[in-house]
Order: structure tokens, then sequence, then C-alpha cells
């Protein structure tokens, strides 16, 4: 499949455009007259007023609609056919067409004409540059004597009034820029065949070329032309835009003409107002015919776009995209909101707060949860993933040792809700304080505190601790007190090792049985009660399980440090007890004990009729252990030793001894 295309060239005035117009009504052709358009960019340059030697001024190329249809030529949708031709234009018409700027636009049109059918275009260049393959180029001739003779009864005919000479010489200045201008000059190509129409009528310049043309399309085997489909009202046709008006565009819908789409049937967007920004030229439009009439072809795109757009909402509710919407309307059980001209519903329940009509909103496009899965909106899922991440990032920040102000959120018995910042954590009861206490009594919602952070989990559970930033009783003790201070102990707890002492409110102390006292046979415990108090000296502070060591015996006087005696020695005592099992007597500062057995020479009974508190005697030391304070004595040993001396004395002063001392204390000694 392919198209004919017959190349028609000549300078002014040859009959070009008469002869073409006739020719391609008798063979059906579409005929396009290239030097109409040509004029038709003169009359836009002349209405605008520019320079039109300066090509940067020919800017609206890109804004002009130029369309040649049925032998006419449309400018921007109107019909300027008669004004081309006036003499204004055709002075002027030589210096746009010189223009490359103007020449590269105008050739765009042209060969996009011919790409389907039968076509016949008549012009300069045709067969040179536009379509140098054209299936048969022609160039009419004519003297220009002849031609300015044509030209005056051509404009005759639409009206226009003209002077021979004055067209002759306009003819003959135009043949001269047309053949000497720099881009495509007029020139016969290499390949066609010349007709020189001096002497010729109408009919035969006609008929000659019609004759051209069946010859060569009879000489072209299997010649099958590419025609146009037929195109009805709601056909869907791809257009590439090849002109752009304010609200205007053109397609090319490979049609004898271009289909016309306005702004609105481009965009629903009301705020548009031009075509410029939204296409450029060569854009591709899939659109739909809406309307076909002598001269023009509609097309919409509005119903694509519906379509395409739904389609885009339901592929964006099954990714549940996140897209920037406007809200529209107020409907019962929520919004409508609008995504490129689709009105979408979104329920109240996932409006998020404070949503109101005009305002532009983001929300993930969802399928609804009923059987037809309908795309809806949610506002709320953009604002619960909003939430998420700054609580996130608020989660992030925070480390196991951190103190926060937190606010009591809810009081349970086991523990309290905290809240700081989006966050929120576990107070447990038993971390509120040392002491064990019900919370429930102590704090209420509301209350603000100081707690840090002591648990962080992989589920970014929170859990805080007050009583990790107080004090213990302990730590609070030990700020102000001293190893070497004397305190006083209440008895909470008796134990094999010595006793418990609070020292003071929840802080305990051991008082080992060791620093009960000097004396090893205090037996301290016994004495005092659990609730007794006892006056004690701190001996030790650092303690892991937080008691402090306490001693008594450090508070007191020990009296063995100064004895300094031996068994044997003899010492002066005096007697502060009397009972059946003997003395108890003090001396050298300490206690010591007379048995009952050592207390007299003679054994007697009843030792308080030979003893009186307050007496005083000496006896022998027989047992002393400073340690265990064990000091005992003997005043019968000492006596009898004082009556064996005397004896001794006696005996030396009279007879000889017959015994030796050593006998005679030997039982004093062994005892
Ligand atoms: O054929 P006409 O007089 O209508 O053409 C008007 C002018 O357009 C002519 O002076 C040369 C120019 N023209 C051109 O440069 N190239 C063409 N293909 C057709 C016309």
């Amino acid at each position: 499949m392919r198209n004919f295309v017959v190349a028609i060239d000549g300078p002014a005035g040859s009959g070009k455009s008469s002869i073409s117009k006739i020719v391609a009504k008798k063979l059906g052709f579409t005929h396009l007259d290239t030097g109409a358009m040509y004029r038709a960019v003169t009359l836009e340059a002349l209405r605008r007023g520019i320079d039109l030697e300066n090509e940067d001024e020919y800017d609206f190329l890109d804004e002009i609609s130029i369309i040649y249809k049925d032998d006419k030529i449309y400018l921007n949708g109107t019909d300027v056919s008669k004004e081309i031709r006036t003499e204004d234009v055709t002075n002027n018409v030589s210096t746009p067409s010189k223009l490359k700027r103007v020449r590269d636009k105008m050739v765009f049109f042209q060969r996009k004409s011919c790409e389907y059918g039968k076509v016949l275009m008549d012009g300069r260049d045709i067969g040179t540059v536009v379509m140098p393959n054209a299936d048969l180029k022609i160039f009419l001739t004519a003297s220009a004597e002849e031609r300015a003779k044509r030209r005056c009864l051509e404009n005759s005919l639409v009206g226009i009034e003209s002077d021979y000479e004055t067209i002759l010489r306009e003819i003959k200045e135009r043949d001269f820029k047309d053949s000497t201008r720099e881009i495509a000059p007029l020139k016969k190509a290499s390949d066609a065949i010349e007709i020189d129409t001096t002497s010729l009528t109408i009919d035969e310049v006609v008929n000659k070329i019609i004759n051209l043309i069946d010859g060569r399309l009879y000489s072209m085997e299997n010649f099958d032309f590419e025609m146009p489909k037929e195109l009805n009202v709601r056909d869907v046709v791809e257009g590439e835009v090849v002109s752009i008006e304010d609200n205007t565009i053109y397609l090319d819908v490979k049609q004898f003409t271009e289909a016309v789409m306005h702004l609105d049937h481009y965009t629903t967007d009301k705020n548009a107002t031009s075509f410029k920004n939204l296409v450029k030229v060569g854009d591709k439009i899939k659109c739909q015919v809406t309307k076909i009439t002598e001269e023009h072809i509609f097309v919409s795109r509005l119903n694509q776009l519906s379509e395409e757009n739904f389609k885009a909402v339901i592929a964006l509710s099954q990714e549940k995209s996140k897209v920037k919407v406007t809200v529209k309307k107020d409907v019962n059980k929520g919004f409508m909101v609008d995504y490129n001209g689709n009105q979408i519903f979104m329920p109240a329940s996932l409006a998020g707060k404070d949503t109101k009509v005009g305002d532009k909103i983001e929300v993930v496009i969802l399928p609804s949860e009923d059987e037809n899965k309908k795309p809806i909106a949610s506002r709320k899922a953009v604002l619960d993933e909003e939430y998420k991440q700054a609580k996130n990032a608020e989660l992030d920040k925070v480390n196991v040792g951190d103190v926060v102000e937190a606010t009591v959120a809810k009081v349970e018995k086991y523990g309290a809700f905290l809240r700081f910042g989006m966050l929120q954590g576990l107070l447990r009861a038993k971390e509120y304080s040392h002491k064990f206490v019900d919370i429930t009594k102590e704090i209420k919602e509301g209350d603000k505190f100081q707690v840090k952070v002591i648990k962080k989990d992989d589920n970014n559970k929170l859990e805080f601790s007050r009583k990790a930033l107080i004090d213990t009783p302990y730590q609070a003790f030990v700020k102000t007190h001293k190893v070497s201070d004397k305190v006083v102990g209440k008895v909470v707890e008796k134990t094999g090792f010595g006793l418990i002492l609070e020292v003071a409110e929840d802080v305990r102390g051991l008082l080992h049985k060791s620093e009960y006292s000097h004396n090893p046979n205090d037996n301290l415990a016994s004495v005092l009660k659990i609730g007794d108090t006892v006056e004690v000296a701190i001996i030790g502070l650092v303690d892991e399980k937080e008691k402090v060591s306490l001693s008594r015996k450090a508070l007191m006087d020990n009296p063995w440090e100064r004895v300094d005696a031996k068994v044997g020695d003899v010492v002066d005592v005096k007697v502060l007890e009397v009972s059946e099992s003997g003395l108890k007597v003090e001396t050298l500062g300490v206690d010591g004990f007379v048995p009952a057995s050592e207390a007299l020479v003679e054994k007697k009974n009843d030792l308080s009729s030979y003893f009186a508190v307050g007496d005083e005697a000496k006896a022998v030391i027989t047992e002393i252990n400073p340690k265990e304070w064990r000091l005992k004595l003997s005043i019968r040993k000492h006596q009898e030793a004082e009556a064996r001396k005397d004896f001794e004395k006696y005996l030396n002063e009279g007879e000889e001894a017959n015994s030796n001392l050593g006998d005679m204390f030997k039982d004093v000694l062994d005892k």
C-alpha cells in the first residue's frame, strides 16, 4: 500500500493553481496549493505587523493553523482564500517564502499531506525539495506577459481589480526573487517534464497532464493506494499534533484534513486557559471523533481521559498509592474527592479530623472492603503513616538510661502507663519507689514526673523506673553518715550471728555478736528484746546488701587492756558480791572470781558469815585469760602460803626444815 504524488512546479502565473485544481478534481486527487499556504503565512505576518525580514519574529508559526481543504485555505479555522490574493499579500509573499524557518514549517505540513492517497501538489519546490520522490513531476512555464494576463483575469474572477503593467512588473520581480533566493529557489527538477503553456488553452494543458498521470499509473504494476480509513463519529483514533493555537490544536488523524480539538475537550481542568505547556507539535493523542462536518473533523479526548483515569485509579487502589486530591463535596457519610477529574468517595471514618470542602490533601487510594472493591480514598491512612513515622523517629531517639519527663495516662494496681511526646511506656508498681506502695494512691492521671527508661524491647515497648532516679534509704544514709559515727539502732531481728538493728527508716545494720562488747561473756542478745534500742558505732558502710556494719564494743572501754598480771601474782581484791558459789571480786580494774572452795582455808558452808561486800583481801591469781575476761583467784592459797612462810621462818629460826618450799605450795601451784 502506498501513496501517489504528482508535483507541479512553475513560476507565478504559469497556471499551476487553476490547472492543478481541475486535474485533481477530474482524477479524484487531493489538491494542495502550496503557494496558498505561503500566502496565508504572509497574511498572518502582515496582520501581526511584524518585520517580515526578521526570522525571530515568526514565533507565531507554532500557534497558527493553516489547513488547505477542498481548494480553500483556512487560517486559524477561517477561510482566507480571498484575503491571500490581495496585492499586499502578493507583493510581500516572496519575503516570508525565502526564510528557512517558514519553509521548514510549510514543508513539514506539505509532506504530512501526501502520506496517504493520491495527491497533487503545486508550488515552486515540490519536485525539488518537498517531494523529490514524487511519482510524476511537471514543470509548467509561460512567458511573463502571458502570465501577467492570466493573473489579471484570475484576480478579476475573485473580484480583485488589477493593472496589467503593474502585474507584469511584479511577476518579473517575483520570478527573479523566487529563482534567485538561497533556499529552495524556483528550479525545474532534472526529472520533471516541462510544459510551456504560453500558447495552450487550459483544457489542452489539463489533458496533457491527465495523460501523463494515466501513463504513469498504468506503468505501475500492482498499484495499491493506502487510502485513509473511513472515519465515523465515536471512532477512536490516534492523532499527531501538527499545529497549536491558544485553545485549539490540529491533529493529523491520517485523513484528508487535520482534526480539531478544543481545549475543553483536552482537559477537564477549568483552570487551563491555553494549550501552551500542555502539548507540543509531534505529541500523539488518543481521541474520539465527536463530529464530522464538510470542513472539519472534531475530536475529544475526554472519554479516553476518564477511561484512562479510571484505569489509573483502579491501578492506584491496587497498589494503595498515595496521591494529592481536592475535597470537592461533603456527601452523606463522607466526602467526594477529585483526583485528575475522577470523583472518589472518602468515607467519613477515613477522612481524618477537620477535613473540609476545598482542602487539597494527600490520601491513599484503596479498594473498598465490599465486593465491588471500588476505589475509595483514605486520608486516615496517610495521617496514620505520618504519625507512625514521627513516632518511630521519636522512638529511635530514646535509649535505655535516658531520663524523660512523663505524664501519667492511666494508673492500675500493677503499674502506670506514662506518656511522653508521642510515646507511651509502663512504670511497674515496683519501680515507683524503693518502698512497696499502692501506686493507685500515690499518683493520678495527669501527674508529671521524671523517670528513667530502663527497657526498650525488640517491639519498641518501653518501661520506666522512677525509683532509679531516687536514692535508696541506704544511699541517703550513706550520704549523711560516716564510719565512726554514733547511732541509735532498734533491734528488729535476732540471728545466730548477731542482732539486726534499724539505724534509719529502712536502713538496717548488723551488730555482729563479736561486736557486742569487749566482754566475751556479755550476751547482749539475751538482754535485748525486739524493739529495744542500743547505741552503736558505724564501723562499715560499703555493703553490697546495703547493710551497715555496727559495733557496740567500739563505744566501750576495755579494762582488760590495762591488766598486766600472771598466774601466781598476788593481788588485792575487793568483794563485790557474796554467793554460795564464791566471791565476785574486783582487782586490777577488772572483775575476778574466788570460788567458794578457795575463799577460806577451812571449808565453811556459809561464806556470807565470813565475807561482806566491800571487804578487802589478798589473793593469788590461779587462772588468767584476758581475751575471755577470765580471772580466778584464791584467797585460801594466799593465806596458806603466808602461813607456810611464817612456819618456814619459824623453822629456819628453830630446827632444820624437813620439807622444801615447792612441796609446801604444791597444791597452790597445781590449781
Ligand atoms: O503560486 P503563488 O503565486 O500563489 O505563490 C505565492 C508565493 O509563494 C510565490 O511568490 C513563491 C512562494 N511559493 C514558494 O516559495 N514555494 C512554493 N512551493 C509555493 C509558493
